[in-house]
């Protein structure tokens, strides 16, 4: 922590709503279509509103917006795909009444994935943060856009089934239990909570990849949310019998979908001292209470070697039920035969995987400059990602409260993590799409605050464009 940083940030957290005349906040729109979008109209009443004129296939544009008194305010830019062998057309629409929002509304014959003619996407409205629109595809078959069906993985299966989780990319949740306090350890929810909604909130929007930080306690298991100072130092989170909950009522109501729950950062708080680690008993009791998820993926032959250079179509199919798997670290002990048999049909140990077996590469920026992300997250993905099937990566864009002023400054929403949040969302949907391609894009993106389904619409954007090659052999089997 150093001075400089916690200046720089606390001019950043209480400049902003000096020096502006209105609320502003920034909408990326992204062209994965096959046509360009050309404006042919727009017009804006109490507002900074400039709509790009073109946005050529394959591209993305960023455009501020700003809501002057944020009552009756309202604007409209009407882009054409030229081309489009049936006229499409849609509206992005900024309207101050009813709250400052942005909505896309389709016109002529313009259709995607859950979205008929006719319909109106809400985008929502990010001040100082970021929101996007994005439409996918090759004109031929339906597109993909923001808004998709909340069964995202069975309604693309056709697409994502035949590949590897090396070579398709997945929207995660950073430290995904953190959308409560349930005990206080120093820590606030200004500087503990990442996640506004709950985890079956999270799922709904599209999110199947979770970081699950395990915490034992007198009363059971939790997640958390803690540095190791002198001691640890944050908060408790939401209990692992309601997270367990929450994917039980979502695989009920939506089946089929692949979910990953990533154990890490597991630790010991029931006796006197903290402990930054768990003991072999410790590891079985925590097994009996994720035992209780319904949908543990459950094989007693064919469990591969490498999870993610098989299939997806290995864990999930059209019609199937879900697949839950939980990712373990390599020191961390299987789960006991007697308590495998308890809750798997022929008593498969398939769910539980060492990471050795579930290689991912990847780490967060650890910084709260925004431009430092941007930088720190491409030059990861770059050289991680040389092909479509080198090794699983994470990308991570979230904001770390670096600044001493960000931990404690709690009257201030937009310093907090949640606040942060979407300063790092702006980043992802404007930058990362210019610089990915068919070899370097990356297969999770994890983030902060995973309150809509745009991170899984940007996910499916990149599933679509490139990961549509023949499908790859299946991979190696352990026995
Ligand atoms: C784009 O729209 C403008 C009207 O706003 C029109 O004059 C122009 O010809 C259009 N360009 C293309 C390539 O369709």
């Amino acid at each position: 922590m150093h001075v400089g940083e916690a200046t720089s940030t606390l001019f950043f957290c209480t400049l902003i709503s000096l020096v502006e005349a209105g609320t502003g906040g920034y909408v990326t729109l992204i062209n994965a279509s096959p046509y360009d979008w050309n404006l042919t109209y727009s017009h804006s009443y109490q507002m900074d509103f400039k709509p790009a004129q073109l946005i050529p296939a394959g591209t993305s544009h960023e455009q501020y917006v700003e809501f002057y008194y944020n009552k009756d305010d309202a604007a409209e830019a009407t882009y054409e795909l030229v081309g489009s062998s049936e006229p499409a057309s849609f509206q992005l629409q900024a309207r101050g009444s009813g709250g400052m929002h942005l909505q896309v509304y389709y016109l002529d014959t313009l259709t995607s994935l859950n979205n008929p003619e006719r319909s109106t996407i809400p985008l929502g409205f990010e001040h100082d943060g970021g929101v996007s629109f994005i439409l996918a595809g090759d004109g031929i078959e339906p597109y993909i856009s923001t808004n998709p069906p909340v069964g995202w993985m069975q309604a693309t299966l056709s697409t994502i089934g035949p590949k590897t989780l090396r070579e398709i990319s997945i929207p995660a949740s950073h430290d995904a239990g953190m959308s409560q306090v349930t005990g206080f350890y120093g820590g606030i929810p200004h500087n503990t909570n990442t996640q506004s909604g709950h985890i079956f909130d999270q799922l709904v929007n599209g999110a199947r990849w979770f970081d699950v930080r395990p915490v034992h306690l007198g009363t059971g298991w939790y997640t958390g949310h803690f540095s190791n100072f002198i001691t640890a130092l944050g908060a408790t989170g939401r209990g692992l019998i309601d997270i367990v909950a929450d994917i039980n009522k979502f695989t009920s109501q939506h089946p089929g979908e692949l979910i990953v729950l990533d154990l890490t950062h597991e630790m010991d708080g029931a006796g006197v001292h903290w402990k930054w680690e768990l003991t072999v008993e410790q590891w079985q009791y925590l097994y009996e209470v994720l035992g209780h998820i319904k949908d543990l993926w459950s094989v007693t032959s064919n469990i591969p070697q490498d999870y993610t250079s098989v299939p997806l179509s290995t864990f999930i199919h059209p019609g199937s039920k879900s697949a839950v798997l939980i990712r373990l670290p390599g020191y961390a002990p299987l789960p006991r035969a007697s308590m495998m048999c308890e809750f798997h049909d022929g008593c498969g140990y398939s769910a539980f995987i060492h990471d050795t077996h579930f290689p991912l590469v990847g780490a967060y920026s650890d910084t709260d400059d925004k431009e430092f992300l941007v930088t720190d997250q491409i030059t990861k993905l770059q050289s991680f990602r040389i092909t479509s099937d080198s090794t699983m990566q994470c990308s991570v864009w979230t904001i770390t409260l670096a600044g001493i002023w960000d931990m404690i400054s709690f009257w201030d929403e937009a310093c907090s993590i949640i606040g942060q949040a979407r300063l790092a969302h702006r980043m992802l949907f404007s930058r990362l799409w210019p610089v990915i391609n068919k070899n370097t894009y990356p297969n999770l993106i994890e983030v902060d605050d995973f309150h809509n389904s745009q991170f899984t619409a940007l996910a499916m954007a990149i599933n679509n464009k490139y990961a549509k090659s023949a499908p790859k052999a299946a991979g190696k089997v352990r026995r």
